[in-house]
């Protein structure tokens, strides 16, 4: 039996960490860590009995396909990517703009009471007296807010109540059944969430004020 005889084909891996080649793109190659596991070892420095070339044995990259492939390194990069990025869709015009356009006409209101209600929990996204929170300016949650006021206020604006609004007969009910105020939109808006007496009194409210009679 000589030296070589039993590369120890079974032997465990060596745990210290060694300089460790594998695939040569992206400045993975240079590290310097612990194999991965699912290799076998095939040569081995005679003076250290340690592994000095390790064969891959199943997918994975050098050092493991885990965290260790992000260092600290590739968090910067990502997360510098990730600024950029930020930084270059605030150029999107989109969602910038936040000019209110002018009220023509409200409902008839049955109470103050309901408007107030209704200027709470609605108005963001049905009328054009919507309130742009100062987040509403960044990208891309600007892009979220412009197109749920957008789309809000093409099916109802309580703002512009001298054009027809087909949909205002279904406020009262869709305030009943929980549905509007969006449940996302009340989760941050603490002024948006209406307890179930307000829900009561603004359905009942919405339903006397643009209800089923409403201008269809
Ligand atoms: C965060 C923005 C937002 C707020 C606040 C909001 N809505 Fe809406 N609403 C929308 C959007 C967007 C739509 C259209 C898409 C949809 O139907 O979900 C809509 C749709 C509607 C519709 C038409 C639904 C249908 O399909 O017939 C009614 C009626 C309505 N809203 C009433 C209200 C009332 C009443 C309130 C206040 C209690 C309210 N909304 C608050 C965004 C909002």
């Amino acid at each position: 039996m000589g030296e070589n005889a039993a590369p120890a084909r079974k032997s465990p891996l060596p745990i210290q960490p060694r300089r460790c080649a594998s695939r040569s793109r992206g400045g993975v190659r240079d590290r310097v860590g612990p194999p991965i596991r699912v290799s076998t070892c095939i040569a081995r420095d005679p003076r250290h009995a340690a592994c000095t070339v390790t064969r891959r044995v199943a997918s994975g990259t050098c050092g493991g396909v885990s965290m260790k492939l992000l260092n600290r390194k590739w968090w910067s990069r990502i997360g510098l990517g990730l600024l950029g990025a930020l930084v270059v869709i605030q150029l999107v015009p989109y969602g910038r703009e936040h000019t209110n356009p002018p009220v023509t006409g409200e409902p008839t209101w049955d109470a103050p009471e309901t408007r107030a209600l209704a200027r709470r929990a609605c108005f963001d996204c049905h009328s054009n007296e919507t309130q742009w929170p100062a987040y509403a300016a960044i990208a891309p949650i600007s892009w979220l807010v412009q197109h749920d006021v957008d789309e809000g206020r093409a099916v109802l604006n309580f703002s512009e109540w001298s054009r027809p609004q087909p949909e205002a007969k279904d406020a009262s009910e869709e305030v009943r059944e929980g549905e509007m105020p969006p449940a996302a939109y009340a989760l941050i808006h603490a002024h948006a969430r209406l307890s179930s007496s307000d829900r009561d009194r603004l359905s009942q409210g919405l339903a006397r004020s643009v209800g089923m009679a409403a201008k269809q």
